[in-house]
């Protein structure tokens, strides 16, 4: 859970690595280090803390030479600090490398390296890959064999920079299980964790695959696999991301823009699909047993398409946390499953074991991924795009709806195939979706009244978010978004289970927000809000029927819509009230403690 930069070319490394590491520091961002060489001489400066107060403390920018590699962290093995940040380097201080992921076997192999008298400075996993280069060099022709013999005897998953001083004209990257990309330049060449670390420099892009490695100089690139040495053919992509995409454009949090950037990407979604959802949808129709993997943000995109398959196609998928389907659903896995895995990053570690688990288990795999390229789309027979572009906020916003746009057309194309729903309903409601951009923009511009709310609600403890069928997911993402960036406890549940237990925490003016779309059960949600009311809730009410203003303490009026379509809509004021939360209690709602964009580690 790290993010990567290198650079080899001409203009001075470490500005190129600095720039890179803050776009990448939504990977982790409690310790970060550089690593640059000049005159065969290795600079490392590394320690705890934000890029931005490292720079200034530890002088980044003053590093000397051409070539160098950067990392920003989020601790897995050892705990954030100076010793424990990267670039990681052996005994000798002229290999320095930088890892992100988790070396599995490194115990042992540290009490192999320690008996053979190597001593280590940190608690991390990755200063073993360096000592054992080292230990490989002594009986090594070249160093990219040690590098690799090395590399052979690693267990985990690990993307890699390493320099070495004996090379003065070379930098290596290594991938397995944790992403990496060649950004291929004219008389330099980068490698990164992700595009936008160097897309002010270059759009064109080299993926590597798992165990290949890299060997980049100013001139040349070259891909290897890892475990034959031998030479692997890449092509070369253009990327249409642009920096400013990947940039704020103005907006004080990429969360707030990535927000207002949902119109957008929702068109985005519903046009890069159009051609191809037939021909998933055929596939899917194909299949009685369906499952849907996925963790957080992505888990309640695939409760949403539960009702939505249920509804439309009368079939009824599986809807599973990946980090469970892959530990106890095996025995319902075979050549008659169907799993779809939700993935905005592509690169969730447990939601690309459950993709493993199924491949191996003969079922198809259908991944529907935002990040081009990333591990989700190479494990799946086939993949559809969310098209959002760059999420660079932690909390997912544009990926969830988009995710939500791509299964709601999916939903409609498997009625078509399946003949379960009536066409011309199904044609209508294809042309609803194609206006939900428009229902979005109206739901952002309640920005201003949900500020002002946020700061009456700023300093409550307890939120409690309810909802009835499509909108059940819809209250648990909104109680994770406000809970994991403003850190106010929050609960999101059906409203039917409210009697159940939790109605014992509702008093005066704990604030219970109610998603009530018209629809099936919308009477119910109205006796729950009536039941909340009388234990003194304060009582947020989301829907487009003008009678909850009467009901409630605040009312966001919705525009009207099929009841289908809400899930998409609905999130929307919920994400901006979570965002003001977030801001008006002192926190960065782009970097929430504790917590990163891609969760790369079980
Ligand atoms: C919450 C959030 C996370 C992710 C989850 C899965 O805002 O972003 O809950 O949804 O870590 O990530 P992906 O979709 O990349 O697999």
């Amino acid at each position: 859970m790290c993010g990567i930069i290198g650079y080899i070319g001409d203009r001075p490394a470490c500005e190129v690595i600095v720039k890179g590491l803050k776009r990448l520091e939504y990977r982790g961002y409690d310790s970060a280090g550089i690593v640059t060489e000049d005159g065969g001489r290795l600079y490392i400066r590394k320690g705890a803390g934000r890029i931005d107060d490292l720079t200034e403390k530890l002088g980044f920018l003053e590093m000397p030479g051409k070539r160098g590699i950067g990392h920003t962290r989020w601790a897995t093995h050892g705990i954030p600090n100076d010793i424990n940040a990267h670039p990681q380097t052996d005994c000798t201080g002229r290999i320095a490398l930088v890892h992100n992921g988790i070396i599995e076997n490194y115990r042992e192999l540290r009490e192999e390296l320690l008996r053979r008298g190597h001593h280590f400075d940190s608690d991390t996993d990755t200063e073993v890959i360096a000592h054992l280069i080292e230990e490989e060099l002594k009986s090594s022709g070249s160093f990219e064999e040690a590098m690799r013999r090395a590399l052979l005897r690693l267990k985990g998953s690990f993307a890699l920079g390493i320099v070495y001083t004996g090379e003065p004209d070379r930098l290596y990257f290594v991938r397995n299980e944790s992403p990496l990309v060649l950004g291929i330049g004219d008389g330099e060449n980068f490698a990164a964790s992700d595009v936008p670390a160097f897309l002010e420099y270059t759009n064109r892009v080299v993926f590597l695959d798992d165990r290949e490695y890299a060997i980049i100089t100013r001139n040349s690139w070259t891909v290897k696999s890892l475990d034959s040495g031998k030479i692997v053919e890449k092509t070369v992509q253009e990327v249409e991301w642009t920096l400013e995409m990947a940039e704020k454009a103005g907006y004080p949090h990429f969360m707030l823009k990535e927000i207002h950037e949902q119109p957008r990407a929702i068109r985005d979604a519903i046009h890069g699909n159009a051609g191809i959802i037939r021909s998933v949808a055929e596939e899917i129709a194909k299949y009685d047993r369906v499952f849907i993997v996925a963790m957080g943000t992505s888990y309640h995109a695939g409760l949403v398409a539960k009702y939505l398959f249920q509804r439309l196609a009368k079939k009824v998928p599986i809807v599973e946390d990946a980090s469970e389907f892959r530990y106890e659903f095996e025995e319902l896995v075979d050549g008659n499953t169907l799993v779809i895995a939700i993935t905005q990053s592509g690169e969730t570690a447990d939601t690309l074991a459950a993709m493993k688990l199924a491949r191996r288990k003969g079922a198809k795999v259908l991944a529907i991924v935002n990040v081009v390229g990333s591990m989700a789309t190479r494990i799946a027979d086939f993949t559809l795009y969310t098209h959002a572009g760059p999420e660079i906020g932690v909390a997912a916003t544009k990926t969830y709806t988009t995710q939500l746009t791509v299964l709601t057309m999916l939903a409609i194309e498997l009625a078509r195939v399946l003949g379960t729903a009536d066409q011309g309903y199904l044609d209508e409601l294809e042309a609803e979706l194609s206006a939900v951009p428009e229902l979005v923009e109206r739901a952002l511009r309640h920005e201003a009244s949900l500020r002002e709310l946020a700061e009456e609600l700023k300093d409550k403890r307890d939120f409690f978010y309810i909802g009835r069928g499509i909108s059940v997911p819809t209250a648990l993402e909104g109680a994770l978004k406000l809970k994991e960036i403003s850190y106010i406890h929050a609960e999101g549940l059906s409203a039917g289970e409210l009697k159940h237990g939790p109605l014992a925490l509702l008093e005066d003016g704990v604030p219970v927000v109610a998603i009530a779309p018209s629809g099936k059960t919308f009477d119910k949600i109205v006796s729950n809000i009536e039941e909340s009311r009388a234990r003194g809730a304060f009582i947020i009410s989301i829907g487009d029927r003008e009678e909850l203003g009467r009901i409630s303490d605040v009312f966001v009026q919705m525009p009207e819509m099929d009841e289908l379509l809400t899930p998409i809509v609905y999130i929307v004021p919920l994400q901006i009230l979570a965002y003001h939360l977030s801001v008006l209690r002192g926190n960065d709602p782009d970097k929430p403690r504790n917590l990163a964009k891609s969760v790369t580690v079980e």
